[in-house]
């Protein structure tokens, strides 16, 4: 059984998915009496970490791996002494086994890793059909699998599996400034002026300050495309697209249920 310490769990999350799954979870644990404080894991503190505490991270895949800002965050991650730590990912396919090299960087900073899941969920990415049904449905079993993996934590059942050499080649690409400079250069976030209304909510959502209002918002060179911008917009006037002509085929996504304001740390 997990010993009832408090649990301070990081997350990012792009455009709901994720925070949908933490929130699903920090509600699960607390039923069984566990404090759980939720910590965004960009601009993260090593003084602020509590290594007395158990770690939870959650962040969505991208690139086969995560953003940038997510990799950031775990290697800022001080030394432990055997700090228990779990972690969550969500995703719309197929990851190529992140959890491995994950565990291996949180190994080699002594945590004692307990117990890791990746969870479908919608895809965020190239949204071509607004699939209200099957995402709900996809959701649901998302939700599922979230308290189940809550129940095998704390019962002490819960895994960590880990494919060698595979998953590390598969999820390093995700770790290159220059693959995110690829993915860039296939598509990008594009603006359509006449539905801006110049509200500032992108500006402020976007985790690495990527954004300038002047007045309309003009979209810098270091995006990690997180759809967060995206996700936030009242007017769904952000998209992330091969081209300006290619935009009107997508959809903009924000996880049903989760509130822009809520995506804004
Ligand atoms: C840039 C980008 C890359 C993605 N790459 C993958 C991927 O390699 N595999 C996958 O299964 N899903 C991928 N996705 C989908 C997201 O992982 C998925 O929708 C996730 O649940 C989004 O979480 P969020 O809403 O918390 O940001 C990608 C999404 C984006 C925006
Ligand atoms: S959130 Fe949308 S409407 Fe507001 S400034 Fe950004 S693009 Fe314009
Ligand atoms: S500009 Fe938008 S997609 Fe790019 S990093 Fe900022 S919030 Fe994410």
């Amino acid at each position: 059984m997990l010993e009832k310490k408090p649990i301070d769990f990081y997350y990012f999350s792009g455009t709901g998915n994720t925070y949908l799954i933490v929130k699903i979870m920090k509600d699960s644990f607390e039923k069984q009496g566990f404090n759980v404080n939720l910590k965004p894991l960009v601009n993260f503190l090593e003084d602020e970490f509590n290594d007395k505490h158990i770690m939870g991270i959650a962040f969505p895949i991208a690139a086969l791996g995560t953003y940038p800002i997510c990799w950031e965050f775990l290697n800022k991650l001080p030394r432990t002494n055997a700090t228990q730590a779990f972690m969550v990912d969500t995703l719309a396919e197929f990851s190529g086994g992140i959890i491995g090299p994950v565990r291996e960087i949180l190994r080699k900073k002594g945590f004692t890793t307990i117990g890791a899941k990746q969870i479908r969920m919608p895809s965020n990415y190239f949204v071509e059909k607004k699939r209200e049904e099957k995402n709900n449905q996809i959701i649901r079993a998302g939700k599922k699998e979230a308290q189940k993996f809550v129940k095998d934590i704390i019962s002490g059942n819960s895994k960590w599996g880990r494919m060698p050499g595979f998953s590390d080649l598969l999820s390093f690409p995700s770790k290159s400034g220059n693959a995110w400079k690829l993915m860039r250069r296939l598509a990008s976030i594009r603006l359509n002026k006449q539905a801006c209304t110049k509200c500032s909510l992108c500006e402020e959502a976007c985790p690495v300050n990527n954004i300038d209002l002047e007045p309309y918002p003009i979209i810098k060179k270091e995006c990690q495309l997180c759809q967060k911008c995206v996700g936030v917009c009242p007017t769904e006037a952000l998209i992330c697209a091969f081209s300006k002509k290619s935009a009107s085929r997508f959809f903009p996504y924000r996880a049903k249920g989760i509130k822009a304001e809520e995506l804004i740390d």
